[in-house]
């Protein structure tokens, strides 16, 4: 077991149904520490970059529109294990897949409806803290490399 970070979003479709709170509860309460987070409405060009890897998939216009329709929560979190942790209180991608009691399960409809995203590797967190946060924000909060 080691101390991790990760990178998670709550997406505009439970920022907009009033789940923000329970979400953040859901992953404290599973162990990962919030130690940087901040409401941002991504704009075109930010959610095309942070998803670039689906550029060429069929469901990536669907999902920068989706993901530009709201504010988003962004953050970081912290804690044994916080990738594969976040991963697992989240739940599978589909929503409707999503085991009971997940955060997906039980605050997304499908598979682009998701209400979460977590990074998936080491390097994807790293990438992924570094898109929304600048090192200035993160010693600013104390958040050291
Ligand atoms: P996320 O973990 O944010 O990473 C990429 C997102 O693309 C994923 O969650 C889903 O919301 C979305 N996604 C993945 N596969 C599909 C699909 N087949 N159809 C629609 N959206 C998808």
């Amino acid at each position: 077991m080691s101390k991790e970070r990760t990178f998670s979003i709550v997406k505009p479709d439970a920022v907009l149904a009033g789940k923000t709170g329970a979400i953040v509860q859901h992953l404290t309460d599973g162990g990962l520490k919030p130690i940087a987070m901040k409401l941002v409405h991504l704009s075109q060009e930010q959610a095309k970059g942070f998803y670039h890897v689906h550029r060429e998939r069929p469901f990536f216009g669907d999902l920068v529109k989706f993901m530009t329709s709201g504010p988003c929560l962004v953050q970081v979190l912290e804690g044994e294990n916080a990738i594969a942790k976040n991963r697992e209180l989240m739940g599978a991608t589909d929503s409707k897949k999503a085991a009971a009691g997940t955060i997906r399960q039980k605050f997304g409809t499908d598979i682009e409806r998701n209400a979460a995203h977590g990074s998936d590797a080491p390097e994807t967190a790293k990438y992924e803290i570094g898109f929304f946060f600048s090192g200035a924000e993160l010693a600013a909060l104390g958040v050291t490399p």
